[in-house]
């Protein structure tokens, strides 16, 4: 099987050749990255040397089967959860070398993240729930960012709602509300269309696209919706914990053809 892995980031040839300038570059880094897990049949490995660079305002799509490993993968490179092997840089910073503490912090500041099952906290509103992270962060004016994000996801009409309250496609889009509200480098996103109508599900996608373009947040998402796929500039194909191959999303291959037809 050919494992196709992207090394042509900004003039790097080699996946072992880079330097601190190029370190910094990239929006996310990850070298030799596995995950070992126990079970009741002995050691299982869920994720097995996978190298990934990406750049500032890059849109990633992950695709792959269930149990393939995307969540697992998405989970380590936001820094939620620890790899068994290997190295990941965000926005320049090692986050394999930080302890809890650290990760929590570099997570505050430079990560979004949508979770497949929301992950909302039910005893707080819509509203509370998008201006936590900012007051975790210690923002000024929480308040007033956090309404500007409910209004962006159209739901300033639940605003006061608990999450008990939301239909599932609410939930989500309150959900990618918080993700966004911090402004993160890097927006991770797992199903995020999962649960939602056709309608509902391309509001939001166009949501995280113009946000992509407009602020260069650089996109992460994890999906199985091929359409959705072909929007994001790369798409990586994960087969039993592995990236096993690279193709060209839509959006990459229509700036390579305009950029062939200017010359
Ligand atoms: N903590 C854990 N302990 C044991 N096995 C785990 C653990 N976490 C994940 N796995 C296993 O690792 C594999 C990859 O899981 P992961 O959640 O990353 O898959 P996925 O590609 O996101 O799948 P889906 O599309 O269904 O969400 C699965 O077979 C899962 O059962
Ligand atoms: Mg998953």
């Amino acid at each position: 099987m050919k494992i196709y892995i992207s090394a042509d980031i900004e003039g790097i040839t080699g996946i072992t050749h880079w330097d601190e300038t190029e370190k910094s570059k990239s929006a996310l880094k990850a070298r030799k990255l596995g995950k070992q897990v126990s079970s009741p049949e002995g050691t299982l490995t869920i994720l097995d040397c996978v190298d990934l660079d990406v750049r500032h305002g890059e849109s990633i799509a992950i695709v792959g089967a269930s149990g393939a490993g995307k969540s697992t993968l998405l989970g380590l490179l936001a820094g939620l959860d620890v790899p068994s092997e290997g190295e990941i840089w965000l926005d320049g910073v090692e986050i394999t070398s930080l302890d809890e503490d650290g990760r929590a912090e570099l997570r505050a500041n430079n990560v979004g993240f949508v979770f497949q099952s929301f992950h909302l906290i039910s005893s707080l509103t819509a509203l509370e729930n998008v201006m936590l992270p900012l007051e975790l962060a210690g923002a000024d004016h929480a308040a007033d960012a956090a309404l500007q994000a409910i209004r962006t996801v159209g739901l300033e009409p639940r605003k006061g709602h608990y999450p008990y309250q939301l239909s599932g496609g609410e939930k989500q889009r309150v959900a990618i509300a918080r993700a966004f509200v911090v402004e993160p480098t890097v927006l991770f996103a797992d199903e995020p269309t999962g649960n939602l109508d056709k309608r509902t599900g391309d509001k939001v996608i166009d949501l995280l696209f113009r946000m992509n373009g407009e602020t260069q947040t650089t996109l992460i998402l994890v999906t199985h919706d091929l359409e959705l796929a072909a929007r994001c500039d790369r798409v990586l194909h994960m087969d039993a914990g592995r990236i096993e191959q690279e193709t060209t999303g839509d959006n990459n291959r229509r700036a390579m053809a305009d950029r062939d037809a200017a010359h």
